[in-house]
């Protein structure tokens, strides 16, 4: 196990510092007074027993390796879901154009869904961790979707489990029927989008009206 988690070090650093990274930008824009068009951001490292299943099934050998690192791309994973449809492309061209990491490989499942029904857009990114053996680069895969996406995907993927993929009839219409519902919610909330927009800054600028420090603040002076 020790030779596992010397492997998954610096993928583990890389999620962290994604993450921070990510939440950054969403802190920038708030602090601009922007909205911010990511929503939240979550990550994690591959827990070995679906490295261990992704393996077998791609036909690697179940071992740290340059093989491994080089084909299975999600080790390091990171998830920014955005509120609207349109959010998505402003994250990927932010992304685009960092210099902290360089994207090699982009799909975009939401033009093209997957058969499931499945929606996101993913990018693969090389992106450098310092050690203390030095430099070394991993690649992340880093998924955008929305709310409403991500909402299909976790229920699907939990199903999925439980099925080990193999639905019956009756779920699989049901969650085609869903994924189509998840679309048509984004659809109606991208036609209200300025109106919800204007809606949460104003409720924003009054929650910093209200809040006790600020409150604090002002009878100070
Ligand atoms: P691998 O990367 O080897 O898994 O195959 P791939 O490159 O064809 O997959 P892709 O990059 O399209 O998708 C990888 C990740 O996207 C998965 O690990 C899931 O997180 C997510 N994903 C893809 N398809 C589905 C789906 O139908 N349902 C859900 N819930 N998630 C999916
Ligand atoms: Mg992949």
């Amino acid at each position: 196990m020790g030779q596992w988690e010397q492997f998954l070090g610096p993928y583990k650093q890389a999620v962290d510092e994604l993450k921070v990274k990510f939440r950054g930008m969403r802190a920038q824009f708030a602090d601009s007074g922007v909205t911010s068009p990511i929503e939240f951001v979550t990550g994690r490292v591959k827990p070995i027993a679906s490295i261990y299943d992704k393996s077998i099934e791609k036909g690697i050998p179940f071992e740290p390796s340059e093989k491994m690192a080089r084909e299975l791309q999600d080790i390091a994973g990171v998830r920014i879901m955005c509120q609207f449809v349109d959010d998505i492309m402003t994250v990927v061209n932010l992304i685009r154009q960092r210099e902290d990491l360089k994207v090699i490989e982009e799909n975009d499942y939401i033009t093209h869904k997957k058969p499931s029904g499945y929606r996101s857009y993913h990018m693969i990114v090389e992106y450098p961790v310092e050690t203390v053996n030095g430099k070394m680069t991993v690649l992340a895969e880093i998924q955008i979707r929305t709310l409403a996406m991500n909402f299909w995907a976790s229920i699907e993927h939990s199903l999925n489990y439980k099925y080990k993929g193999v639905f019956p009839e009756e779920i699989k219409l049901r969650l085609m029927r869903a994924a189509e519902a998840a679309f048509q919610l984004d659809e109606e909330m991208s036609s209200i989008r300025s109106e919800i927009q204007e809606a949460q800054a104003y409720f924003s600028e009054n929650k910093e009206a209200q809040s006790p420090n600020i409150r604090k603040e002002k009878e100070r002076e």
